[in-house]
């Protein structure tokens, strides 16, 4: 099918190269020239595993091309709205850019069109979009709009959209649901080819769900909501771990147990970050409040996830006493591993809260440094985590990169200052991290070591936690 998207941004690129793997004719369009005319040259403007490949191969093959919204618009029938949806300082999503696409496709669009939101929009925006599509210009365009909201998670965004666990279309008319059911064919079907191989984390078919726009739109907010409560869930009982001298790893480890439950997002760490978590709670909460619900439950979600940098601050301090004139080493500044996204990530609250109370710090990130640096351009940036902890009064662990497990402890003995390793995500086991010479702290756990044995006597695996992270089926 001809298909276009329109914003090039983490979804945008990712489903635009994505669906021309799957054998679609696609043109991906982006109000920043700067950014089209990269793409155009075969480099993509972020880190995202195996995307760069994919863009690279289709456009070779000419099944993706890039440019104007203008010509998206002509490209196709149908159209893919990938643009992003910001907050507003009230916590609403602001819904501009869409509206500008909207009348763009209003004035542009000759013929029948589907509109599809996969960007993350307020439940009703679909009806706002029809509406707004006939006011300016479209009252004699066929039209059709839907909801096909994106489960991809940075990091991973290729093999979700490959092997997604379900396909949500949220849909007015038969000729949309028949539209979205065509596109997805091939990936329900499983009959294209996988660029990932022996690489992709799931296997087997996906669920597809056909429901109305309002119901799909509703589904991608409370799902992100949902797994945002799971997180400050956990963070709580790890609180309450540290107190009582339990073991969160276990705990959460006894709770995953329950098919009712699952084990997936109950790591307890320094919070949810990232451009869709804080975000889409704080939407959701809004867009409740504005319907006369008082979703309370999520202001105690926010409020737990807001407390959790104070909250490492306060760890930090108890072990170095005072905070002022500290050498810390922050590893891991995006704001989850294998992306380089830091919007809204921990380490930035963090390591402005460091600073404000004196500390000295150098940091490191295998992919995030760039980005960080636009940020927090006052702070030095290491090449490596070894000259980062050069002189260090303490080891801070940010984001649980899987690089960080394989370390030289000898090595890292003999640069730092105080062998003290604070663990915002759990990444190691304690006995082997004091084994080797270092005090290790980390989250819900005893200081001096695990309550219980733990499941290995080695390091956990980082690459099984990093998946037991992001794998909401594992
Ligand atoms: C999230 C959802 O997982 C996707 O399904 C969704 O499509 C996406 O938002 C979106 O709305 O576009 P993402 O933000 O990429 O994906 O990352 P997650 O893997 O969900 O992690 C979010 C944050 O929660 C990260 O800061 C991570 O460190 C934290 N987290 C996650 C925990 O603290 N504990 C956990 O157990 C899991």
């Amino acid at each position: 099918m001809k298909i276009s998207v329109i914003g090039a941004g983490y979804v945008g690129l990712t489903t635009a190269a994505c669906l021309a793997q799957i054998g679609h004719h696609v043109f991906c369009s982006d109000c920043d020239v700067l950014k089209l005319n990269k793409l155009q040259n075969g480099k993509i403007p972020i880190f995202e595993p195996n995307l760069q490949e994919i863009v690279v191969r289709q456009g070779r093959a000419g099944r993706l091309l890039f440019g104007s919204t203008a010509e998206a618009i002509n490209h196709a029938e149908v159209i893919f709205i990938c643009v992003g949806t910001p907050p507003l300082p009230n916590g609403d999503a602001d819904l501009s850019s869409i509206e500008e696409v909207a009348q763009v496709i209003a004035k542009q669009a000759r013929g029948y069109r589907l509109v599809i939101e996969k960007s993350t929009v307020p439940v009703q925006t679909g009806g706002q979009l029809r509406k707004h599509l006939s006011v300016h210009g479209a009252t004699t365009l066929e039209l059709d709009v839907a909801s096909n909201p994106e489960f991809l998670r940075e990091g991973s965004a290729v093999d979700d959209f490959l092997h997604p666990d379900r396909i949500v279309i949220g849909v007015d008319s038969k000729r949309a649901a028949d539209m979205l059911m065509e596109i997805y064919e091939p990936i329900v079907k499983g009959t294209f080819q996988c660029p990932l191989h022996s690489v992709c984390e799931r296997a087997g078919t996906p669920q597809l769900l056909i429901t109305d726009t309002n119901s799909a739109e509703l589904i991608k907010h409370a799902s992100n909501s949902f797994l945002a409560m799971k997180i400050s869930f956990i963070n709580m009982v790890s609180n309450l771990c540290e107190v009582v001298g339990a073991d969160v790893t276990k705990v959460a480890e006894g709770m995953g147990l329950d098919p009712r439950i699952g084990p997936a997002f109950l790591n307890p760490g320094i919070g949810f970050g990232g451009f869709c978590f804080p975000k889409d709670v704080q939407a959701f909460i809004r867009i409740a409040e504005k319907s006369g619900c008082n979703f309370s439950l999520l202001r105690e979600v926010e409020k737990i996830n807001q407390s959790r940098i104070t909250h490492f601050v306060d760890t930090i301090r108890e072990e170095l006493w005072t905070i002022r004139g500290k050498k810390l080493a922050v590893w891991g500044l995006a704001f989850k591993p294998n992306t380089d996204d830091v919007r809204f990530a921990p380490s930035i609250a963090l390591i402005r809260m460091l600073m404000d109370e004196g500390a000295v710090i150098r940091a490191y990130d295998p992919q995030a440094t760039e980005k960080a640096r636009e940020l927090l351009p006052m702070i030095k940036y290491s090449a490596n985590p070894y000259e980062a902890a050069e002189g260090a009064d303490a080891i801070l662990i940010v984001t649980e990169w899987a690089a960080f497990g394989a370390l030289d402890w000898g090595r890292l003995l003999s640069l730092v200052a105080r062998p003290l390793l604070i663990d915002g995500r759990n990444m190691f086991d304690a006995e082997k991290v004091t084994s080797q010479g270092f005090h290790y702290v980390s989250i819900g756990r005893s200081r001096k070591g695990p309550a219980t044995k733990t499941i290995a006597n080695d390091f956990q695996k980082p690459d099984r936690l990093v998946s037991a992270l992001s794998d909401p089926t594992a």
